[in-house]
């Protein structure tokens, strides 16, 4: 998981153990304010974020570190120079790690490669963001009460919607799978292709017959600038077939919790009823994400 100069790429590879240090860590939460001072952190977005890049920045500033943004529009891409050009350029000017978001789906471990202080991928096009995965079990063990030895045995999570599109999912489904979790996928097929079931989950088109069988019910938004949009055909047949709407929400069993990474379409995947109820750990989530970038920021700068 961890290569060894430190990057954090993918959860493809999931080590179990690193992965339960970070989340111990992060449950804890207790660290000194000055714990990464001098420190230097790049947090380079070339696609946009809310979440993810406010909550490394203060991840990063909270241990006392020093963290710099640089997003596409304003920076020198605009006049041609290259993806590693700036990135080289970032680097030279002395830097302990780099956090980059890019859309296409290979350029956080391409670059990652060619550098020499360690990358933090927050968000690869569709294929991984391995802290929004960490930072959702946080929550998730949080919720269950598996906070001793972080194992998801029995516990059963839908992934639910633009599984193709999603990152998050992609990342949630390695994780999640290796902590031991049945992890079922809910969604049409043009969303949900058969091949998922290589990662080792299950795939079930019909929502209905799942949401009463779940612990957790993790909604994704339809990523319409994807192209989602062809994916869903309709969008009142997607509302119908996959919305996570009130009636719904109602069959949930009585402990199981509602998800979703954001931004939400509320209306669209989720009734913004449903995403403000009792039920909901959505913001929860977003306290977890700076809880676990802090300690994935901290592991890095202390090698
Ligand atoms: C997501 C992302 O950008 O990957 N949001 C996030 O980081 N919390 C999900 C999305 O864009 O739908």
């Amino acid at each position: 998981m961890w290569t060894a100069k430190g990057d954090l790429i993918s959860m493809e590879n999931a080590d179990l153990g690193a992965v339960r240090a970070l989340l111990r860590e992060a449950h804890k939460d207790s660290y000194s304010s000055s714990a990464c001072a001098g420190k230097r952190v790049a947090n380079l977005f070339f696609e946009d974020s809310t979440r993810t890049r406010v909550s490394f920045a203060l991840a990063a500033r909270s241990l006392g570190a020093m963290s710099i943004d640089l997003v596409e529009s304003g920076s020198s891409m605009s006049k041609g120079e290259s993806l590693l050009d700036t990135v080289w350029t970032i680097e030279s000017m002395g830097f302990d790690a780099i956090v980059m978001r890019h859309t296409d789906d290979d350029a956080a471990r391409e670059i990652a490669g060619k550098i020499e202080c360690p990358l933090v991928n927050a968000g690869s096009g569709t294929m991984q963001h391995p802290t929004q995965a960490l930072g959702d079990a946080l929550v998730i063990g949080e919720a269950f009460g598996r906070t001793d030895g972080w194992d998801f045995g029995s516990l059963r999570i839908a992934i639910v919607g633009d599984v193709v599109s999603s990152r998050v999912a992609g990342s949630n489904i390695d994780l999640l799978v290796a902590m031991g979790a049945e992890v079922v996928l809910v969604g049409p097929e043009a969303m949900v292709p058969e091949s998922f079931t290589a990662r080792g989950c299950v795939i079930e088109r019909d929502f209905d017959s799942v949401i009463d069988q779940v612990d957790v019910v993790m909604m994704l938004r339809v990523q319409f600038e994807r192209g989602a949009g062809a994916l869903i055909g309709s969008r009142e047949a997607y509302i119908r077939g996959y919305q996570l709407d009130q009636p719904r929400a109602k069959r949930m069993g009585a402990d199981a919790i509602v998800m979703h990474p954001g931004p939400m379409n509320r209306g669209v995947e989720i009734d913004g009823r449903v995403a403000d109820s009792g039920r909901s750990r959505i913001r929860a989530q977003v306290g977890g994400g700076v809880r676990v970038r802090r300690a994935v920021l901290r592991y890095i700068l202390d090698k």
